[in-house]
């Protein structure tokens, strides 16, 4: 039998109610901020991804699914949506009745990663960026909005990590000193370090390797090397999200996995994953728009990993379930096609139904729809015919009840309706 392909997963009914749940959270939220959804392609040109997420990172140079298609064109399958939807802002000059945009986008990423507990090598993140908007208010805004879904989804043992990278003022003093410090310690580096520590040494403090990150445990901090807007922002950021009552922590260390960030990066951070904590990840890139062609035009963002937040939320899929509002037990060959009538009926109005095509006992069909957790029954067979009247059965009362056949619609979409 065909296996699916290590790393990939499906989301079967059962669990995929859960998803669908988180979902409607995230649009309703987002929407409610003013977000509206965009919807990008899976595979976009491979230049786009290097030259936004950068050359030197672990996911341009080791993970992406990257291919010549049929025309010898080179393409890649998109390991995150920032870059993706920088280009279609920028492409169909969505920045011109006005720059300010409030996108989002819910769909899945690809990263040839090795597959472990919360990390996949097709994963899904709900995304969202602001464009136009240069205050840090907005990452304020940003993180506001993640922290209450999380809170809605009751997310488990989560916190907010924020940080500044700098801007091209004040990150040149940092890279100085983090390099000069860099060549101290250049014999306990991993082979990829001591590549990158010329050429990126940012790169250097975001290794995963054990023995890195003890060798970076005395590496300068870039907080300490902000410039005064930077700095202002940063102080501006903060106290934003006091005032909101958001509880965050100041992670010098945190200088996330892309190149294109500048001033605020932020993190959602779980102790519930193992090795994988983080479950939303963001921050402003104000160079990002013009270096792909675009406008001078600032701009912030976060993705959340949806399979992530699937596995901490404090929500019960089983909660999610749909059951049938009535199952319909036709016995004997000669009830079935009024049954079927309405059965086809039901659900075009509205109610949730479900029937068994083929011959069936009484029995076998009550067991169905006991696994179903209908909330009704409604029989016909040879009797009822006779008598023009079907049998309702309240599944919770065991009450039953007879309906005329020219009711039968109606009396169940009265006793169906759900509230809006
Ligand atoms: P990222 O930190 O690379 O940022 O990914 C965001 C989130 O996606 C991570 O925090 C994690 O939860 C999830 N994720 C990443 N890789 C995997 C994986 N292999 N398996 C499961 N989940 C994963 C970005 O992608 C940026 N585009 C975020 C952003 C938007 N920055 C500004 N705007």
């Amino acid at each position: 039998m065909i296996q699916l392909i290590r790393g990939f997963k499906d989301i079967l009914p059962g669990e995929v109610e859960l998803w669908q749940k988180i979902e409607q959270e995230a649009r309703s939220l987002f929407e409610n901020f003013g977000f509206r959804e965009i919807r990008i392609p899976i595979m976009e040109k491979t230049e786009l991804f290097k030259r936004s997420i950068g050359e030197d990172t672990d996911i341009v140079e080791k993970e992406m699914y990257t291919f010549a298609d049929r025309g010898g064109d080179m393409v890649t399958l998109r390991p995150e949506a920032t870059a993706s939807i920088v280009r279609a802002y920028i492409q169909h000059k969505l920045y011109a009745p006005d720059p300010v945009q409030r996108l989002f986008m819910i769909g899945p990423m690809f990263r040839r990663e090795r597959p472990q507990k919360g990390r996949y090598r097709q994963f899904y993140q709900i995304d969202a960026e602001i464009f136009g908007v240069a205050s840090p208010l907005a990452d304020a805004q940003l993180i506001f909005m993640l922290v209450t879904l999380l809170g809605r989804l009751q997310a488990k043992n989560v916190e907010a990590h924020v940080n500044s990278l700098g801007c091209p003022a004040c990150r040149p003093g940092f890279r100085d000193a983090l390099q000069g410090m860099l060549a101290h310690v250049s014999d306990k580096l991993c082979e990829d370090c001591r590549r990158r520590r010329d050429r990126n040494p940012l790169r250097v403090l975001d290794c995963k390797v054990p023995g890195c990150r003890e060798a970076l445990t005395g590496a300068p901090s870039i907080i300490d090397y902000l410039c005064g807007d930077c700095r202002r922002d940063f102080d501006e950021l903060q106290a934003a999200l006091t005032a909101l009552g958001v509880s965050y922590i100041v992670d010098k260390r945190l200088v996330r996995g892309l190149d294109y960030y500048t001033r605020a990066t932020f993190e959602i951070q779980t102790g519930e994953l193992g090795a994988q904590s983080a479950v939303a990840g963001g921050g402003r890139y104000d160079r990002l728009v013009k270096e792909l062609g675009g406008p001078d035009l600032p701009a912030t963002g976060f993705a959340i990993g949806f399979d992530r937040l699937a596995e901490i939320v404090g929500l019960q899929a089983g909660d999610y379930q749909p059951r049938p509002d009535v199952f319909i037990a036709a016995l004997g060959s000669r009830s079935r096609p009024l049954a079927f009538e309405w059965c086809c009926r039901l659900g075009r109005e509205g109610v949730r139904v479900e029937m068994e095509f083929g011959e069936k006992s009484l029995k076998s069909l009550m067991k169905s729809a006991d696994r179903l957790k209908a909330d009704h029954v409604l029989m016909i067979g040879d009797q009822e015919l006779e008598k023009q009247a079907a049998v309702l059965r309240n599944m919770q009362t065991k009450e039953q009840t007879a309906v005329p056949f020219d009711r039968v619609v109606d009396t169940l979409k009265t006793a169906s309706r759900r509230p809006s």
